[in-house]
């Protein structure tokens, strides 16, 4: 094992002291639906080709599962799917293996395995999840390329590390109690204790103090065991910018899909007037690559504890026309599905409600994603077009077909409404919806 080194058994001991994270058992994210969307295999595959796959079979690994609170969203998010986890603290992989049972998952596999040992496993997974785990691990690009050895073709890993420029503060702590050797073992209750009286002692005009967010406020929570031990003194924790992030991609032959929350890195968005930036920046900015433009956005705005990504194979990725360009013919060949994260009993019985009560569907609350306008459809509009999607899949043909039965007159004139407007219509109501992340539009099937 590679990893057994001091470092690897310090990280070990301290997750087996504290299995992360501390949830308790019987939780369900049921209602997490954001952290749903997110592990649902069928949004990553969809961002990164535009194509429309099922979590049906599929293998996901959850690498360095901790105590399985996310091995459990997966699972959640992905019906018909099998979960493997693996971890390097045994009292975590117990944790996890019990949480999973508790919810009645039995299609998963635990295993007390260091993540530069997969091979071990004889496996090819279609996902890997590997989450709040690579910036401990001593050699980044080494655990990326042991990942990439069990990552199916057209496989996809979602990965993150953390970010130096949002975290600097918190690396300067750990130094200070690194100096002090609160971090020569496995810190437990007692360094817990010596940072609280530490922070506690200090004047609040200390930088340090203010800027770790230690001066007493009203209203404002101290920090937790958890939280003391996850930042201030977590063994083997190393920040990132995006260039080293995008070094280690390509040592390890993989290649950026997306950020995760890519809504929430957008440079123009950061400008009083994003349609009229400075000359330079307008000339510069579309000519910058991807790198470059997170690059200039971290700098610029540091707000991202993690640079979380999807990312997969070198060379994997399809060209396809972003809907803004499609043609008619696009749009007529194409099929709308809905997220299958809004394919919910709880949907269900609210469209229900709101069909009864003639009241707007407020879709948002059942998909919130951070970065989208909170929205609600028009009564009208839901019934032309969520049931039939909840069903199935839909050609833009029966969405029109469908509209026409339910709202055959033109609510202005009166007169019988044109199919070639409602097209029109729902050209641009389906565009919105998609970049919203509710549907998902497929070309030429
Ligand atoms: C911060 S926790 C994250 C747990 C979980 N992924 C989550 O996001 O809730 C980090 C986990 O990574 C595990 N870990 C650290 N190095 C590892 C390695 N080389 N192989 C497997 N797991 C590792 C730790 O034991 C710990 O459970």
């Amino acid at each position: 094992m590679e990893q057994n080194t001091e470092l690897f058994e310090k990280i070990r001991k301290q997750f087996d002291f504290g299995p992360y994270p501390r949830v308790p058992i019987e939780k369900t994210p049921e209602d997490e639906f954001e952290k749903l969307y997110l592990h649902n295999l069928t949004t990553a595959y969809y961002i990164r080709n535009r194509q429309f796959i099922s979590p049906e079979s599929k293998l996901i690994l959850d690498a360095g599962c901790g105590s399985g609170y996310k091995s459990l969203i997966l699972a959640h998010a992905n019906p018909g799917a099998k979960i493997v986890g693996v971890d390097i603290s045994e009292k975590s992989v117990e944790l996890a293996k019990l949480r999973l049972q508790h919810h009645g998952f039995n299609n998963v596999d635990f295993f007390t395995l260091s993540i530069e040992d997969l091979s071990e496993l004889n496996l090819q997974f279609d996902y890997i999840n590997c989450d709040e785990v690579l910036y401990l691990m001593p050699d980044v690009n080494k655990a990326l390329q042991v990942m990439t050895s069990v990552l199916k073709p057209n496989g996809i890993i979602r990965t993150n590390l953390h970010s130096s420029l949002q975290r600097f503060i918190y690396y300067r702590v750990q130094k200070l109690f690194q100096l002090m050797g609160l971090m020569d073992d496995n810190p437990e209750e007692m360094e817990i204790g010596i940072v609280r009286e530490i922070f506690d002692s200090l004047q609040d005009t200390v930088f340090l103090k203010n800027s770790a967010g230690e001066v007493e406020k009203p209203g404002k929570e101290p920090k937790t065991d958890e939280q003391i031990l996850a930042n201030y003194l977590l063994q083997g924790d190393k920040g990132y910018t995006i260039p080293e992030l995008f070094r280690a991609l390509e040592d390890a032959n993989l290649e950026l899909i997306s950020m995760t929350n890519y809504r929430q890195w957008d440079i123009k968005a950061l400008f009083k007037d994003p349609e009229n930036l400075p000359v330079f920046l307008s000339l510069s900015l579309p000519e910058a690559t991807i790198e470059e433009q997170l690059h200039l956005f971290e700098l610029l705005q540091p707000v991202h504890r993690l640079l979380d990504i999807w990312c997969g194979h070198q060379g994997e990725s399809q060209p396809f026309t972003p809907v803004s360009e499609w043609t008619d013919e696009d749009w007529q060949t194409a099929t709308v599905h809905i997220h299958p994260q809004l394919n919910t009993p709880q949907v269900e019985a609210e469209l229900k409600q709101c069909f009864q009560q003639l009241r707007p569907f407020s879709i948002s609350q059942f998909l919130p994603i951070t970065g989208v306008s909170p929205s609600a459809l028009d009564i009208t509009v839901t019934a032309c077009v969520i049931p039939p999607l909840l069903k199935s899949p839909q050609s833009l043909a029966s969405l029109v077909e469908r509209w026409l039965q339910v709202q055959p007159l033109n609510l202005e004139t009166l007169e019988p409404n044109e199919p070639e407007e409602i097209f029109k219509h729902l050209q641009s109501l389906l565009s919105g919806l998609e970049a919203s992340g509710y549907v998902m539009l497929v070309q030429g099937s």
